[in-house]
């Protein structure tokens, strides 16, 4: 029922701030609609990489935070709305979460932010103690389908997500309202089912 009601929330928040553009269809590197509950990895530029997850030891022990990474390949995510819409659009409330991560932060793969002493009043993409909110797909370049992300939260605040060094030299993805520059990001098409089926019966 909380949930519901948030998403109700988001619903009417988003309408009413978005009424005076149009849902457009968020499209992945190749040019094909990015699907509901489909597998991406994103890539960037400035700073150039991948979205990947890095190790943090903080104050509450060891987690794991969103990061870009240069020189790791991307990370597979998983982006799913609850909107019962099978093309996602720039209208669409987003969950992302990282499949295949190690355990025990593979029973709790959701992308969500949170305050982080290090960084005042920014507040990080990661894994542990969330704000409520949701993400959301815009455009950023249509030419290259290159998107930013924004995230909705509490009290109807809302940022758009950009990079910050953390004091070990991690490019953490923070929620910010306006000192960084929104992070640019491309999604790549992560769904090999058919690669992986012909591999099989090769094997056979
Ligand atoms: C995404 O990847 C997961 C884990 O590999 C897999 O179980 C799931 O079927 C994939 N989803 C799609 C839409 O391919
Ligand atoms: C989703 O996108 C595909 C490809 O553009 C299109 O054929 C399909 O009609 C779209 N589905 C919906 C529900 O808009
Ligand atoms: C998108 O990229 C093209 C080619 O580099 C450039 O001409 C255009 O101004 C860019 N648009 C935006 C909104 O940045
Ligand atoms: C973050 O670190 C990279 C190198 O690791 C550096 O090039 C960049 O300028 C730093 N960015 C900020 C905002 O400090
Ligand atoms: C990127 O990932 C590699 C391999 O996991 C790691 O050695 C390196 O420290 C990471 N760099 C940054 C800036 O996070
Ligand atoms: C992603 O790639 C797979 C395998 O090539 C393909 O079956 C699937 O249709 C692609 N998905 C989209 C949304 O383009």
């Amino acid at each position: 029922m909380k949930t519901n009601a948030l998403l109700e929330f988001f619903f009417f928040f988003s309408a009413a701030l978005f009424a005076i553009t149009t849902a457009e269809i968020v499209l992945d590197s190749e040019g094909h609609p990015l699907k509901n509950g489909g597998n991406y990895s994103l890539s960037t530029t400035d700073p150039t990489g991948e979205i990947a997850y890095a190790y943090i030891n903080g104050e509450g022990g060891l987690s794991l935070a969103v990061v870009v990474n240069s020189s790791e390949a991307g990370w597979t995510t998983n982006i799913i709305s609850p909107c019962a819409t099978q093309n996602i659009t720039t209208y669409s409330p987003l969950w992302i979460s990282f499949l295949n991560l190690p355990p025990p932060w593979n029973e709790n793969p959701l992308w969500v932010v949170t305050h982080e002493p290090e960084f005042g009043e920014a507040v990080m993409v990661m894994i542990e103690e969330p704000l409520s909110g949701c993400f959301f797909i815009k455009p950023f370049n249509s030419t290259y389908s290159q998107y930013k992300l924004v995230f909705f939260y509490e009290h109807g605040k809302c940022g758009h997500v950009g990079v910050k060094n953390d004091s070990h030299g991690n490019h953490r993805l923070v929620v910010t309202e306006d000192e960084v520059q929104p992070l640019v990001v491309v999604f790549h098409n992560e769904t090999r089912d058919e690669v992986v089926a012909s591999d099989i019966s090769m094997v056979v």
